[in-house]
Formats: C-alpha cells, structure tokens, sequence
C-alpha cells in the first residue's frame, strides 16, 4: 500500500479522521481511549464489557461511533488489542504499528487516525519511532510482477496520523523503513532480473541519486586486481560479476572509516556441487547481505553521520557451465593466499574473502561484513536470529547494541580458533570448506573469514533471518531486510 504518516502533537479527537485506533491494555481502553469514550456516553467501554475483548495483542475490534457532537467526529473506532501492559516494550509498538495498518487496509478505510502507544512509558520521541517504523514496514508489499487481473489489491492509498507524536522521530523512521524497505526489494526481484549488473545499476544510480562516491568493476577490472577468489566464484556464469564501492564522507572529515561487507550472490546454484532443487527455492536471497548494505547506505547518506562509511559488495552469480570452477580447484585469493575449492557451494566465503582484504587495504579501521552464508547457522539459531562472529570484542559489543536498539536479533557464536585446524590443506594455504564433516559449519566459515584481515571485523550470518517464506509481525513474504535497521544505528552511534 501506499502509506503516508502525519506526526500531529494534537490528541486523538482533535485529528478529524474517519476512524480512530485506540489501544486496549489487558482488556481496558487506554487513557486516550478513556478520554474520548467519555464524549461518547462511555459506548467504548460497553462494547469492551459486552463483548468481553481481551484485546490480546493483535486482536481487534470495530466500533461504530454514532456522533453525538455538533461537529463531524469519527465514525468508527477500531479498539486495538495491546496484551498486558506489564512487559510491554518498543517491539510491542513497532509491531502494533504494522498490525494496524494492515488492519486498516483490510478495512478499506483510506484514512485514520491512531494514538501513540506507550508514549507514557518510553518517551514521545522513542514511542513514535518505533510506531512509526513498525506502520511503515508493516505496509510493504511486493506485488511488481502480479497484473491487475490476478486481483491484488496494489497501491491502495492509506493516510494515517500519529496523535501526540514526535515530528523528528517520525521523520526518522522514515528514512529507515525506506531504507529496509528498499532492502526488501533488492531481496525480492527475481534473479533473471537481478543480476550482478543489475544490482551494480541500481547502486550506481542510487549513488548518483544521494550524493555518494561510486566505483564499479567489471569483470576484467576484477581480473586485474587481482581478486582470484571471487572471480573463480563468478567465471561459471553468463551473467559477469561487478564489484560495488560506494562512499559516504561526512562534511568534515571522519576519525574513523566504517566498512561494511555485503554478501552478492544474486543466485546460489551452489556450482558443481550443486544443491538440491528445494534448497535452490529461495536462493536468490543470497544478495541479502548486499542489499542491506545498499539500503544502509540509502539511509546514512540521509542521515549524514560524522563518519566515513565504506561499502563493498561482490556481485556474482555461482552457476553451471564449462567455465565454472571445480571442486579441488585452486583460487589465488587477492591476499595472495591460495585456497583448495573443496565444495563450490562455499562460494560465499570466497566472494567475501576479496572484498574484506580490498576495505582493509583501503584503509577500513572496522569492518562489518553481512552474509547469508551458512545453513548450518539456522540449524543453530532458527530463522529470527543471525549468528555473530567478532575477532574484537569491543567491536562485537558496539554491532550487539546497535542491532539490540534497532530491534534485531543477533547472538554471538565463538570463533573457535581449534577449529582452525580443518580449514588447512595439503595442496593450497586454506580449504574452503572441511570437506566431510558438517560440524560447526557457521563457525569455520567465520574463521575462515577471519584468516583475511587483523583489523576489527564482525560476521554476521544472517542466513537465517534474510528471507521468510512466512509472512511475520513487520512485513510479507520474502525478503525482510535485516541487518539494514542494525548498520544504521551503528554507524550512527
Ligand atoms: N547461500 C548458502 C547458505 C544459505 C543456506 C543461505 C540457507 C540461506 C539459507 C551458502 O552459499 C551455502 O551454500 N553454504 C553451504 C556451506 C557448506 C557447503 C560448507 C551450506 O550452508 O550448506
Ligand atoms: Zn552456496
Ligand atoms: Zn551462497
């Protein structure tokens, strides 16, 4: 839908809208709600009352207001369920926010009016934020590629006002939930559309757009730097790789120099070592790292931190054909180290390996890198949570709160440096993979990483909660943009 957020500072009954949304906390009406039922001979709470509404969280309930007032008031006001007000947090507004308008959508109203939940306990500022971005990414859809006649309902207007809301922090979240929501799009476009190219136009004109320092390789230009590991990862494919740098430079010039890392496989195959049909399902999400850079970037050259922040993205697809790398193969990364090619469905970690040493060499002083690189991250931490490795802890606790204050989840797995041990080889300085053994196969893939730098690096693996084939609490099926909320809090702390 196509959404639109009013912050207004006055109440609830002062915004002429054709429907109000009130909150209900344990099955009572909020104190917004308290205050205009009162204009209403208390017909809120009645409903509340008769019909028993819990108003457990998400649940929802349509009142028509028959107006008693001179003036035109709402004609409708749809009570919506909170849950218990103890334990409440900001995710429990960010997740009302996206209830709500899909609520208000399905209704069929165009405009409303809704009260700013828990503004009493968190704070005008935060509580607007996090209603805010929930609502506007709880309104995404994806629906680029259904025709008018396969009935979706697509770009339905919907105008909401936010009552006694904070401007700035609605201002705000919008900057990010476009930025997430931009991500999301990136994720979902179908790889035949989304190729390396493809990807590295849209940087490039999304860089011209905001202002941002571009540089973008072709394939030879790739070649001749020297990036062995990534190239030997894309040569397979009819569609030839890029390799994206986009700068941001604050006005004056930065202490520190941020470099993030997003994965760009635009489709995994997995080569040779090919996957299995089902697991090739939802494999064009394997730019999901990419993407979240990209859309971070989108929000920070808006937001214009005092900090240099750097992004990399190796784009490439890993495909079949007689010019695609084997498996025993041997890559000469551009660090100079040379890797055996034990499984070409490890490809991630050979793309990334390039792009790390390239932000190092260009002078990063952190680098964070994200990646939807291993299977055996979700089989540790399930679909909501993305793994996070760090070889400095000071650097690990800056991402850890960052992603906690945006609201994502990420929990730290060790790099175990015995396990070190099984990513030697006989023939070339490293294997890709261990070969035979599946255990902790997010954490050798780390370590693997980590052979390619000594400066402050955090991996996250966010193979998990990259892509949904559910819909969840703030947004559709597909791509979830993750990690783009957690990188702009980062660098803007
Ligand atoms: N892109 C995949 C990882 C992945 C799996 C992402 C599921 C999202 C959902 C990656 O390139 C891969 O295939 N990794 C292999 C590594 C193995 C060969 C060591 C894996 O996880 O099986
Ligand atoms: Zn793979
Ligand atoms: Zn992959």
């Amino acid at each position: 839908m196509e959404l639109t957020l009013k912050s207004a500072r006055r109440s609830v009954d002062e915004i002429p809208a054709p429907l109000v949304v009130l909150g209900v906390w344990g099955g009572e009406l909020s104190e917004e709600g308290q205050k205009l039922d009162g204009k209403y001979r208390k017909a809120l709470t009645r409903f509340i009352q008769e019909l028993h509404f819990k108003g457990d969280f998400g649940e929802t309930l349509l009142v028509p207001l028959a107006s008693r007032r001179e003036e035109a008031g709402p004609g409708f006001a749809l009570l919506f369920g909170l849950g218990k007000k103890r334990g409440a947090s900001l995710e429990t507004v960010r997740k009302a926010g996206a209830k709500l308008v899909q609520e208000i959508s399905r209704l069929g109203f165009k405009e409303a009016v809704a009260e700013t939940f828990l503004a009493d306990k968190f704070g005008k500022k935060e509580a607007s934020y996090a209603l805010a971005e929930g609502a506007l990414l709880g309104g995404y859809e994806w629906n680029k590629y259904k025709t008018s006649n396969s009935g979706s309902r697509r770009g339905e207007k919907l105008r909401l006002w936010l009552a006694r809301s904070s401007g700035p922090a609605v201002d705000r979240a919008e900057v990010v939930a476009e930025a997430v929501n931009y991500a999301r799009d990136l994720v979902n476009e179908p790889p035949n559309v989304l190729t390396p190219v493809e990807l590295a136009r849209r940087a490039g004109e999304m860089a011209q757009e905001l202002g941002l320092g571009v540089e973008i390789w072709d394939e030879d230009q790739i070649q001749k730097a020297g990036m062995g590991a990534f190239y030997g990862v894309a040569r397979g494919s009819a569609n030839p790789p890029r390799f994206i740098q986009l700068t941001y430079k604050p006005q004056n010039p930065a202490e520190r120099v941020i470099a993030m890392v997003g994965k760009g496989l635009t489709f995994d195959t997995g080569g040779y070592s090919l996957k299995p049909s089902e697991g090739q399902i939802t494999m064009k999400c394997d730019m999901a790292g990419a993407a979240a850079v990209l859309g971070a970037m989108r929000a920070i050259a808006r937001l214009k931190p005092p900090v240099e922040v750097r992004a990399y993205v190796a784009a490439a697809e890993n495909m079949i054909s007689g010019a695609a790398y084997r498996v025993s193969d041997v890559l000469t990364s551009l660090s100079g180290k040379t890797i055996e090619v034990l499984n070409t469905d490890a490809e991630g970690r050979l793309t990334l390996i390039d792009a790390i040493t390239h932000a190092d060499r260009q002078g990063a002083d952190a680098i964070v890198e994200l990646s939807t690189l291993t299977g055996a991250c979700v089989v540790a931490l399930g679909e909501k949570i993305a793994g996070l490795f760090a070889n400095d802890s000071r650097w690990a606790r800056q991402v850890q709160e960052a992603a906690e204050r945006a609201g994502e989840k990420v929990w730290p797995l060790p790099m175990e440096e015995e396990y070190l041990e099984s990513l030697k080889s006989s023939t070339a300085d490293l294997k890709n993979t261990h070969g035979r053994s599946r255990y902790a196969g997010a954490i050798t893939a780390a370590l693997f990483l980590g052979e390619f730098t000594d400066k402050p690096l955090v991996h996250l693996d966010i193979a998990g909660p990259a892509y949904t084939e559910k819909s969840h609490a703030l947004g559709p099926v597909g791509g979830t943009g993750f990690g783009v909320r957690t990188l702009i809090e980062l660098v803007e702390k």
